[in-house]
């Protein structure tokens, strides 16, 4: 400890000395003078600089592109299973950059921890239907404390695509169809990580919507479209986490690479928005050397993917003939040191390690996501919650003898006792479908005190005739989704749907309970009274499960996306161009690009899609039952201190305490104008007959059109309308309120 405190004061006495003979030095606040250069109180710009002075050409390159596979560095001993690994400067104090996925907990890749005990926390897409922030910043602080005392100080975590494409493999990773609720919440859970001292990323920026052809997708979109939605929600979520890196996605934009775009890169977030952190290129998705340098790529990660290590030897050779300049190197560097400072990584690898992490208190907050994110879609006759003294309950399926399943590929989370059988395989990872150790049977068992049995319904003639005679049944319907592939339809594969079918058939007491990693048709929904959405609910998962179908706990949790009623209801009924997905993974075919048109449903993603072509779909964004019920009355809308604000008096009308989540929703009639948007919502809990006035800002980004000559959210003088409801399906209360013209930012 001593000796550390020692060094470190000779390097703040070296960095500062040499500062001071700089030729030139940064603008340096004067009182900063007699401070040591190591202290956290000095700005992370000017921390980062002093560093920048300080170290050499080869130290420099070395942080720019992974040109070795991690497990083959000796130095990765101590932290097995990084995806990527960058040497440390001990000369200036700076510990290597070990990176690692992500956001729905540590992986363990390649197994290379044995018995590492990792929570798995629920999907993005079950956070996201908690529609709840706070909970987001809290699932994100067990990912990062679990990941720093792990030795990681990277988290290539916080997915904040738009869930544009139903069927896309990677939903799970990603929170919803909506840009405010996507922008919070991804938001909170990086701002959650990086309260651990560790720099998350948000990634895939930006329109990495589907899975299939990935690599030579090109997601087709006018900007202004972009702007007020793929865009918007990174932008909300850059603004509320400041994560200290930006992962680009594998696909183009427009015909550009992602890893290559200068306008996504260079204008949009380092311009407009201003960015002061590096960004990073997804495994094997760079394409170049001085087109991604110049377009604001700052680091290649995964270069042993590529076909050459751009950022390597090339680099250096297009600075050398003048072709990058030099100041750009420095650039890049400087991002990464001050994104390193400003999370508090550089001083926290100086302290020793004091993050014991505590796992049971970790499974509690994994359960308290699922129990706020499962949804009740459906519960007719009240059928639900379970009385825990029926004499004979059947579960069936989805091996929930064992546990809940997870999705597959670099984020999957695989705590020991973790049932693994077959899923596909691409890219060398999601070949496990992985069913975390929380077994819905037993969590059942111990909340009933009658006969709880099981069949794996394989064979449903078997299934149903057990069912006949049991009192309840819950089938357990499962959706397996990996990264690297779509789904191949909406439909629950295999023969569930059959044996969904055939068991309601036979007893009109059926419950279905979905895991699933997106929405899902449900041809048998009339014939079911009670359907509960678990998603993918993690390492809880099936006592969450078991204490909603009982009322111990009161399901709170909304749609973050629509569900179809088919597939014919969505902008694009059939997916891609099936050459596509025949090349699916893979380097790119030269000129196999294939283009997206997302301009056909542009900015109106999901339930705004289904809004503009007045469809009625099987289930609305924003939907969710309880077993209380809930009455909206009294909205405003009001101008205070130049916020709009939206105010409504929400009362439990029901017999049971509940959380509801009133939203609201603005649109602006007119041909100019847009559909409803939710511009603001909130989570109440109230006591039976309990009512609370509740008041929810409106973003004002929400109100605006993207107006693309002047670079900015424009909102046009004009009548807007505010709707206040449960979900995007009713507006329960209406107000209409004039607004002047205002611009509301880039
Ligand atoms: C995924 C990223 C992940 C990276 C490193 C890629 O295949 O797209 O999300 O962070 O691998 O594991």
């Amino acid at each position: 400890m001593d000796r550390l405190k020692r060094r470190a004061g000779a390097m703040s006495l070296t960095i500062f000395l040499s500062l001071a003979a700089a030729p030139t030095r940064p603008q340096a606040d004067p009182s900063l003078e007699h401070r040591p250069w190591q202290g956290p109180e000095v700005s992370p710009d000017l921390r980062a600089e002093s560093i920048v002075r300080q170290m050499t050409e080869d130290e420099k390159f070395s942080w720019l592109s992974q040109l070795l596979p991690v497990p083959s560095l000796p130095s990765a001993s101590s932290q097995p299973g990084a995806a990527a690994y960058y040497q440390p400067i001990p000369r200036l104090n700076i510990p290597a950059r070990i990176e690692n996925d992500a956001g729905l907990g540590v992986t363990n890749r390649g197994d290379t921890r044995p018995g590492d005990d990792a929570t798995a926390l629920p999907s993005s897409l079950l956070l996201g239907a908690t529609f709840d922030p706070a909970l987001a910043r809290e699932a994100g602080v067990v990912v990062g404390s679990e990941a720093r005392a792990r030795g990681f100080n990277v988290q290539l975590a916080g997915g904040a695509d738009l869930i544009r494409e139903p069927r896309g493999g990677r939903s799970f990773e990603y929170v919803s169809e909506d840009p405010l609720l996507t922008g919070l919440i991804a938001g909170q859970s990086v701002a959650g990580i990086q309260s651990q001292h560790l720099v998350s990323t948000v990634k895939h920026f930006a329109v990495n919507a589907q899975e299939n052809g990935r690599v030579m997708a090109s997601s087709d979109l006018r900007e202004e479209a972009l702007r007020e939605a793929d865009l918007l929600a990174f932008e909300i979520a850059i603004e509320v986490g400041q994560p200290g890196s930006v992962m680009t996605g594998y696909n183009l934009v427009n015909g550009e690479y992602a890893s290559e775009s200068d306008f996504l890169i260079n204008r949009v977030l380092k311009r407009d928005w201003g960015y002061a952190g590096w960004v990073m290129s997804d495994w094997g998705s760079t394409h170049s050397t001085e087109k991604a340098v110049l377009s604001g790529l700052d680091v290649q990660s995964g270069a042993m993917l590529d076909p050459a290590p751009y950022f390597g030897r090339p680099l250096q050779d297009a600075v050398a003939a003048g072709r990058v300049p030099r100041a750009r190197i420095d650039d890049m560097v400087r991002r990464i040191l001050r994104s390193l400072f400003a999370t508090g990584v550089i001083d926290a690898a100086q302290k020793p390690a004091s993050n014991a992490v505590d796992p049971p208190a970790h499974r509690l907050v994994a359960r308290k996501v699922a129990e706020s994110g499962i949804v009740l879609l459906k519960n007719a006759g009240d059928l639900l919650p379970l009385s825990p003294d029926a004499r004979h309950i059947l579960v069936i399926g989805a091996h929930a003898d064992m546990g809940v399943i997870s999705g597959g590929g670099s984020s999957s989370v695989t705590p020991p006792g973790s049932l693994r059988l077959p899923g596909s395989n691409l890219m060398g990872f999601g070949t496990e479908k992985v069913y975390h150790p929380s077994s819905p049977l037993s969590a059942i068992r111990s909340e009933a005190s009658g006969v709880v049995s099981y069949v794996d319904g394989t064979d449903v003639a078997a299934a149903a005739q057990r069912a006949h005679d049991a009192d309840v049944v819950i089938v357990f319907a499962e959706e397996w989704r990996t990264e690297a592939l779509d789904a191949a339809g909406l439909a629950l594969p295999g023969h569930q749907n059959e044996l969904i079918e055939a068991i309601a058939t036979v007893n009109p007491r059926t419950i279905v309970v979905l895991e699933t990693g997106g929405p899902v048709t449900m041809p048998w929904l009339d014939k079911v009274p009670a359907v509960l959405e678990a998603w993918y609910p993690g390492s809880a998962g099936g006592e969450a499960i078991a204490s909603t179908l009982f009322g111990k706990v009161n399901p709170a949790g909304r749609l973050p996306l629509t569900f179809p009623m088919d597939e014919g209801q969505l902008p694009r009924p059939t997916q891609s161009d099936p050459a596509l997905m025949a090349s699916s993974p893979g380097r790119p075919i030269k000129g196999g690009i294939v283009r997206i048109p997302y301009d056909v449903e542009g900015s109106d993603v999901g339930y705004r899609w289904f809004a503009r072509q007045g469809l009625n779909p099987l289930f609305h964004f924003g939907f969710g039952l309880s077993y209380t019920r809930f009455a909206l009355s009294d909205l405003s809308v009001e101008r205070r201190e130049g916020a709009l604000l939206a105010s409504l008096t929400v009362t439990n009308v029901g017999k049971q305490p509940g959380t509801d989540t009133p939203q609201i929703y603005v649109s602006l009639p007119g041909p100019a104008g847009f559909v409803p948007r939710l511009a603001a919502f909130g989570r109440v809990r109230l006591e039976p007959g309990e009512s609370r006035r509740v008041t929810l800002p409106i973003e004002s980004r929400l109100l605006a059109r993207y107006d693309v000559a002047r670079g900015l959210f424009h909102i046009a003088a004009a009548d807007y309308v505010f709707d206040a409801g449960e979900d995007a399906g009713e507006a329960i209360l209406r107000m209409s309120l004039h607004l002047d013209a205002a611009d509301a930012g880039k």
